[in-house]
Order: structure tokens, then sequence, then C-alpha cells
């Protein structure tokens, strides 16, 4: 998630949670014009490691393990990038065909592509066969229409795609309304890739109802749920031993472990911020960022969460976050 699971978080969330995530897909990479010629040049500038650094394997050491993200649809530039991604590693990238952003929709990028099965088509067509890694897609169930996924399904089944996942949200929704499942189940078993859900899963239950109503589906994707409850991941797989629908549980974590692990992930967020950001300005933008969701894994109000969002002093935003996870 932009701005969100970039590497600072990945790394707190890897030191407070080791191996509760198995995988994420990292902020999307934007092609961009000049992509072709500065991967072409020396491959070290500065702007070329500025562009990378989310990705850079020496930084992601020890971090959640990464699957990097594209998100553009010129051949030239998404062949290089994937191609360069590789040398650098990562047996897999993927393709982003849901961001919302108008924008970005605008360009037929993101989920603006998602009407025209063709243009999809035709980036697969001329991608696939001369990238090294294996691709997969990550994309809505349409841009204004849900009818949309029907004339994609058979253009995804013509690639060998590692993986598709779904959030059945259409592009125009934004992150509005509440994910279609009943569309998501419909096209679910016309799909040949191993299908991943996302959306709204906010709870293990909602996972578990996940896997219990679509026994076809491989795997889920939390996307601001790892924010709403940072333990969720770890709630899982908690307890070894017992099988639940696919996935490793045993008893439930209790409240106050959940409280006391959520406050310790928090307290640590805040300060690797501090510590990393350029400016008290900087800090503070992330800082609020960060807190408009996981204010939600606490016991307070959202009034209350709101006098944060209030102060425009660093100290002051820092002290009442203290007192609400001390
Ligand atoms: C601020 C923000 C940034 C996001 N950035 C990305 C992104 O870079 N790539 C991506 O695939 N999805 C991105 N997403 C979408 C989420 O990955 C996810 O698909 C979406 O939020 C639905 O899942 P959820 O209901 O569990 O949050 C972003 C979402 C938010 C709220």
């Amino acid at each position: 998630m932009q701005g969100l699971t970039e590497l600072l978080f990945r790394r707190v969330y890897e030191e407070c949670f080791p191996g509760a995530i198995e995988r994420a897909v990292t902020p999307f990479l934007s092609l961009t014009h000049n992509l072709h010629n500065l991967l072409q040049s020396d491959g070290q500038t500065s702007t070329l490691r500025q562009y990378l650094r989310d990705v850079l394997p020496e930084a992601n050491k020890g971090s959640i393990p990464i699957t990097p993200q594209i998100l553009g649809k010129e051949p030239d530039e998404f062949i290089a990038l994937a191609n360069k991604l590789y040398d650098m590693g990562y047996g897999e990238v993927n393709w982003n065909i849901g961001c919302p952003m108008r924008n970005i929709t605008g360009k037929h990028r993101g989920s603006g592509i998602l009407p025209y099965p063709d243009e999809v088509r035709g980036v697969l067509d001329a991608v696939v066969p001369r990238i090294k890694p294996l691709l997969s897609v990550k994309m809505r169930i349409g841009l204004r229409q849900k009818e949309e996924i029907r004339a994609l399904v058979p253009v995804i089944n013509d690639y060998p795609l590692a993986s598709v996942t779904i959030h059945p949200r259409l592009g125009r929704q934004q992150y509005t309304g509440v994910p279609d499942v009943e569309i998501f189940g419909q096209v679910l078993p016309m799909i040949n890739h191993a299908v991943i859900y996302n959306g709204d899963i906010t709870t293990p239950e909602d996972a578990w109802r996940i896997k219990e109503r679509f026994p076809g589906v491989a795997d889920v994707m939390v996307g601001r749920g790892i924010l709403y409850r940072p333990t969720l991941p770890l709630e899982l797989t908690w307890g070894e031993g017992r099988v639940k629908d696919g996935f490793k549980t045993g008893e439930p974590m209790s409240d106050s472990e959940r409280l006391r692990l959520t406050k310790h992930f928090i307290a640590r967020l805040m300060t690797e911020i501090r510590n990393n950001a350029k400016s008290d300005e900087s800090a503070l933008r992330k800082t609020k960022e960060y807190w408009c969701m996981l204010w939600k894994g606490l016991p307070i109000s959202e009034a209350d969460a709101r006098k944060v969002l209030r102060e425009q002093e660093l100290t002051a935003v820092d002290n009442l976050i203290d007192y609400f996870i001390q």
C-alpha cells in the first residue's frame, strides 16, 4: 500500500512479528518514460537507486519477503523493469491493474485498463514472453461495472500467471462500499490460476469466512487490516497444531495479548518514523497517516483518536499517542 506498507513499516513489522506475514506485495513502482534508458545506463545511478529504494535487496534483508509491484502498461518499460527486478533476485513481479486513483485510471493504468480487455491482452502478449520473472496480477472486478471481469477472465486465462489477486470492488468505488463477494464467487471457478482473495479482511473470522465459502481460494491478502489490527496475520497462525480451513490456528489470542502486542508495535513504528524522518514536518505527516488507521486497534473512541490529528506540533502528537499506548 502506497505510503503505508513501505520498507520502514515492513522492517518494524518483521521485528515485532517475525515470520507472521508470509509475503508482502510492495507499494507499486510506476513505469516512467525514461525508465528504459535509466535501466540501460549503468544500473547504479542515484536516480535509479532512489526509484528502486523500497525493493533494494540489501535494505530488505531480514524483513518480510516481498514481491515488487509494477503499475503501468508500457511494454518496453515493463519488460526492462521486470528483468531488472529479476536480476536483483526477485523471481516474481506483480502487475497492478486495480489502483483506483483518478489521475492513474484516466491513463488506462491501474483499474483504468479493466474496461479494455484487448489492452490487457496487448500488454500480456508483449510482456509475458519477454520477462524473466513470473508474473502475478492484482486486480479489481472492473472500473465502472462488475461485468467487466467476465470479459477479462478468458484473457488472463490465456497466460501463465503465478496467481491472480482479486479485490472485488470497482475502481470507481475507491475504498467505499463492500466487496462484491457474489461476483467473486461466480468468476472464481472460471479462472485457471491460483486465486487470492483481497478486501475487508480485518478479523480472523473474515478470513475463515472466505475460506469456508470459497474453498477454491488459494489464499487471502490483508490490506488495511494490517493497520487496523496488526496482530491479524499472527492470529491466523496462533497456536500450532490445529488446522481450520487450511489455516493453522489454536485458541484465539486473548484481548490483553493482542493489545500488548499492538501497543508495542505502534510504539516501535512511531520511534522509527521519528528516527528516519527528514524533518519534524514529515514525521508529523507520516505519523498522522498511520495513526488514521492504527488507532482502531486500541480501545479508544474516534473522538479521542481525532485529537491526535488536530495537533500541529510533533511533540504534542507524540505525547498524546504515548498516553494512548502506555
Ligand atoms: C493508502 C492505500 C494505498 C494502497 N496502495 C496500493 C498499492 O500500491 N498496490 C496495491 O496493489 N494495492 C494498494 N492498495 C490497495 C490494497 O492493497 C487493497 O487491495 C485494498 O485496500 C483492499 O483491501 P482491504 O479492504 O483489505 O484494505 C492501497 C490501499 C490504500 C488504502
